[in-house]
């Protein structure tokens, strides 16, 4: 998305994250929590209300995962739904709140002619009998702070995790890929 003032004059193609094979019913939810007001002004992002339940699923969109713009939901299906069921919405939401929304949903980001940043934390959150391939990289000196926490049985979570040494953490952590530059798909 388009968070930047003046970054982009032109709007994300309407599109779903859900852009691999993936189940017909509710496997993962994005959760965003805006660090500001987000208003259409400052581009707060396009939802279209119930297209996560859309019956064509991935065969509703074009382009592949990996590629630019992928998953974008296909001209004649936006047309059906708008006229079928309305619902596109880009909603003013006040810094703090709790946004939640199926993977599956199409949405859009929208450009930012306020002036001013708009900055959002962005999570997806997958069911746990979800075979996610992702896995975490935390650096050495981590490991004994999880591993105590689970000897004690305080931790309550499988984590999967590359360990590597601190500097490469260091190193990198500001330059990760983000958004679909991961597999969210499920593993076999
Ligand atoms: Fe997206």
């Amino acid at each position: 998305m388009p968070p930047l003032p003046g970054a982009s004059p032109s709007r994300q193609p309407v599109h779903s994250d859900a852009d691999f094979a993936h189940p017909s019913h509710p496997f993962a939810l994005v959760v965003n929590v805006p660090l500001v007001d987000m208003t259409p002004r400052n581009g707060s992002t396009e939802v279209w209300l119930g297209t996560h339940n859309h019956p064509d699923g991935l065969d509703a969109q074009e382009g592949a995962h990996g590629h630019r713009a992928s998953g974008r939901i296909k001209a004649d299906r936006l047309a059906e739904w708008e006229a079928a069921h309305g619902g596109l919405s880009q909603p003013t939401i006040k810094k703090g709140s709790v946004i939640i929304r199926d993977l599956r949903l199409w949405h859009a980001g929208m450009p930012n002619t306020s002036g001013g940043v708009r900055v959002m934390l962005a999570m997806i959150h997958f069911a746990n009998w979800y075979r996610n391939p992702m896995r975490l990289e935390l650096a050495e000196d981590v490991r004994p702070v999880l591993e105590g926490l689970d000897s004690r049985g305080e931790l309550g979570l499988d984590v999967p995790v590359d360990w590597v040494p601190k500097e490469d953490v260091m190193k990198g952590y500001l330059n990760r890929a983000f958004g679909n530059a991961y597999d969210f798909g499920q593993a076999p």
